[in-house]
């Protein structure tokens, strides 16, 4: 039987007075994973009663998350009244993300995710995964990556065709409308109105919006109020979209060769069909992990470009050479490898998966420090790629760190790992690769000065607006 963690057995650090708890820090022996040398346990300070860590995480999560290494390896915080260790070394979390046993995939977000989306890929307990995971494997083979890529390039063409030069657009919410395209139309290719797609695009963004403040606090529920009910309404509205479309494709009873006519012919470990809320919630969860993520390292793309001329001189040459003016398609991809390493190197400053949570399903000891059975831990890609130790002058935006490999590839984990580890990974390194490439190549893009560029962390790490100016560029043809 599966044992769920319960939050009740997990320790609580005493609110002893109205100032702010004081940082502790303790080295230990070293860790018995190699390479791990002492890794040190600590707590962050800071924290005040009841509410504990939860200001700093809702106002200022990065800079939060930044100054947790200087406390240790293992980091205490303080959520509410309750506990959670964030991870800040590559070996902690590579024994964690390798041990469902122990830390498993509950906890209030996996809760709140699959109360709100169910019970997907992306979202089910380790009792669940390995069955999910062999169901939707041959979705993501190699082979059928050239056909989504195909998707990709006439969506990023659908996409720029809008754009007018001189225009002023929001480069997040373009990049989020790209990739909720790319991944409805990979996942159903029937032919269904634009406004639905934009609706189901709609029901997400609210979604996705809502998570976060819901997991750092769940009370926000037991109010009525416009953000609730407006909440409430795009989960009832999506789930009724894609209960239609599952409908349509069952009456028209034909393989489309897309993600739903795959799910449809699959049959569980006994060997029995998915029911129409399996592939419900397997659809919801899909276009969950696959849209803002590949959006939001594009976003990060735009912006990081927009300061740094010398890349982008050198990714537009680069896509000239490759392009001569044309989208980009899968046959490119060999050829864009200067795109592909700022992709890269974007999704090591940015990663859009920067707080990968687990609980423990176990009492176990990390790092010297004894975690409570119910234990949120958090695994912060952000964090480790961001370590001057691992990523020299780690701050600095250099896709050239990646040209000959990497000394400490253990430490980039913009995928995860385990058996976790992103089963889209090669998707949206094509879709981000072929789409930044077009991009560079057929416009300029200059983001405006404006307050709210900066990081707004949400269930996935994206800039909160990003207005650009977008100008029409003519590349040189193709030799
Ligand atoms: C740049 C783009 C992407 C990033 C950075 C990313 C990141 C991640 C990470 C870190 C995980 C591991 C989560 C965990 O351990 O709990 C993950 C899992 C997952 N991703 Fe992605 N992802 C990306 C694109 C995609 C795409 C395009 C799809 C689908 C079309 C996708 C589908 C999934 C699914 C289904 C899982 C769960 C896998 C499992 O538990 O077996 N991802 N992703």
């Amino acid at each position: 039987m599966r044992i769920r963690g319960n939050p009740d057995r997990v320790r609580a650090v005493p609110a002893t007075s109205g100032a702010p708890i004081p940082a502790r820090d303790t080295a230990v022996a070293p860790d018995t994973l190699p390479g791990a040398g002492a890794l040190r346990a600590g707590q962050a300070p800071g924290a005040w009663p009841v509410v504990g860590h939860l200001p700093d995480l809702l106002r200022r999560p990065l800079a939060f998350m930044d100054s947790l290494p200087a406390h240790g390896d293992i980091v205490r915080v303080r959520i509410g009244l309750r506990d959670a260790y964030v991870l800040c070394h590559p070996e902690l979390v590579r024994r964690v993300l390798t041990d469902s046993r122990v830390f498993d995939r509950e906890g209030p977000l996996y809760e709140k995710v699959r109360a709100a989306l169910g019970n997907g890929l992306a979202s089910c307990p380790r009792a669940d995964h390995r069955g999910q995971r062999r169901v939707l494997q041959p979705a993501f083979h190699h082979k059928r990556l050239e056909r989504y890529a195909q998707v990709m390039s006439v969506e990023v063409e659908t996409l720029t065709d809008r754009w007018r030069s001189g225009q002023v657009v929001d480069a997040v919410d373009e990049m989020f409308r790209l990739t909720t395209a790319v991944a409805v139309r990979t996942l159903f290719s029937s032919d269904f109105p634009a406004p639905v797609a934009e609706e189901l695009r709609d029901c997400l963004d609210v979604f996705l919006r809502g998570v976060y403040t819901r997991v750092l606090m769940p009370a926000v529920d037991a109010v009525p109020s416009p953000g609730r009910r407006r909440y409430r309404r795009a989960l009832v509205r999506w789930r009724a979209l894609v209960s239609g479309i599952i409908a349509e494709y069952r009456a028209a009873g034909v393989d489309q060769d897309d993600v739903l006519s795959l799910l449809l012919a699959a049959r569980d470990d006994s060997g029995r069909p998915l029911s129409d809320h399996e592939l419900c919630d397997q659809v919801a969860l899909l276009v969950l992990a696959g849209a803002e993520t590949t959006s939001s390292a594009l976003a990060w793309c735009v912006q990081l470009l927009g300061s740094h001329s010398d890349v982008l001189d050198r990714l537009q040459t680069e896509a000239d050479t490759v392009l001569g003016g044309s989208i980009a398609t899968w046959d490119d991809l060999p050829d864009l490898t200067f795109t592909h390493r700022v992709v890269q190197e974007v999704l090591r400053l940015y990663p859009p998966a920067w707080a990968i949570t687990r609980t423990t399903v176990e009492p176990v000891e990390l790092a010297g420090e004894q975690l409570a059975l119910g234990s949120m831990v958090i695994c912060s890609p952000y964090v480790i790629h961001r370590r001057d130790d691992f990523f020299p002058d780690a701050a600095a935006f250099d896709p050239d760190r990646w040209q000959n490999g990497h000394p400490h590839r253990e430490a980039y984990l913009p995928f995860g790992l385990g058996a976790n580890k992103c089963i889209g990974e090669a998707f949206g390194l094509a879709e981000a690769t072929l789409a930044l490439a077009s991009l560079v190549s057929r416009w300029h893009l200059r983001p405006l000065p404006t307050r709210s560029s900066k990081a707004a962390p949400r269930s996935v790490l994206a800039p909160g607006s990003l207005p650009v100016l977008v100008d029409a560029r003519l590349p040189t043809p193709r030799p």
